[in-house]
């Protein structure tokens, strides 16, 4: 059984006449790393919103490991499931200092303190950010500060992990230092990661990636396979990574080259 299981979901925002999602179908596997790409207003935020019960369908169902969401019980089981990371870090930091933002969870979960005290360490290890723990968050880089929000999600040991556009508002530089915490999260914790993602580049790295289109997800498959259906990435308004673009005019000159996904490939294969 699929670790989470969106089936046929409809629904409205209060007083909206457009329905956001309009018959979505998804499932997400245990340990998986899929990526959600669509274009503006497509549904993305919306359908992210329905896995950790942020929102419910107005028709069709959402389980998370057979739980329903529909079923108000299961709410603060599922939340403890499922967490999630949002675009801007600074709204997710409330505490003064960075061990106290990682503990806010685990501290919700009357835990005793020894426990909660692992748990921040160990998150704060997980996410390269140990040593930081008396640290002011609002003096921190805008990567660190997502790290830190990534951090106080860890602690709460879950299963899964929605990040919605985390690096959205990053420097290049804070972009790379989240991916690969991402990367690690999925790789080495086995935690499996929904990535809602403007950049084509982060989406090839995931193993699969869902195209959404009007509220509707009209297609999942590998990357590759994507990225090689033009027709489908110009009509949900996408753009293919630029290392893919720029593998595809070199193979076109007739320079011989094999799949390329990302600009590591692509210079590895040069060279
Ligand atoms: N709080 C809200 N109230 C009313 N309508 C909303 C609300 N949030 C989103 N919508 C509408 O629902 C639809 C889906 O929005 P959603 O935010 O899920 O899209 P998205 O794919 O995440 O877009 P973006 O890439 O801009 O983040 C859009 O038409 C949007 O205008
Ligand atoms: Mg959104």
């Amino acid at each position: 059984m699929s670790q989470i299981v969106i089936q046929d979901v409809e629904f409205s925002y209060r007083g909206q006449q457009d329905k956001a999602l309009d018959g979505v179908d998804l499932e997400i596997n245990q340990g998986e790393f899929v990526a959600i790409i669509g274009a503006n207003g497509s549904g993305k935020s919306t359908l992210a919103k329905m896995m950790n019960v942020l929102l419910v369908p107005d028709r069709g169902s959402v389980t998370v490991e057979g739980l329903s969401t529909s079923d108000p019980d299961n709410i603060w089981q599922i939340r403890q499931q499922v967490g999630m990371v949002f675009q801007n870090p600074d709204n997710q930091l409330v505490a003064t200092m960075v061990e106290d933002d990682v503990a806010f969870g685990p501290e919700n979960l009357a835990l005793p303190s020894e426990e909660i005290r692992r748990r921040v360490d160990l998150a704060l290890q997980v996410v390269g950010m140990d040593g930081y723990q008396s640290h002011p968050p609002h003096k921190l880089s805008g990567g660190q500060k997502q790290r830190v929000a990534i951090a106080g999600i860890l602690a709460m040991k879950p299963d899964c992990i929605v990040l919605d556009e985390p690096t959205a508002m990053l420097d290049p530089m804070g972009r790379k230092e989240v991916l690969n915490t991402i990367l690690r999260l999925n790789q080495e914790e086995n935690i499996t990661v929904v990535l809602i993602t403007h950049f084509m580049e982060e989406a090839g790295l995931a193993n699969k990636i869902a195209v959404m289109q009007r509220g509707v997800v009209t297609e999942v498959a590998p990357p590759r396979e994507i990225f090689s259906n033009t027709a489908l990435i110009s009509e949900a308004g996408l753009d293919i990574p630029e290392a893919v673009k720029l593998a595809k005019e070199l193979q076109e000159r007739g320079i011989s080259l094999p799949d390329i996904m990302t600009a590591d490939e692509l210079v590895e294969a040069l060279c």
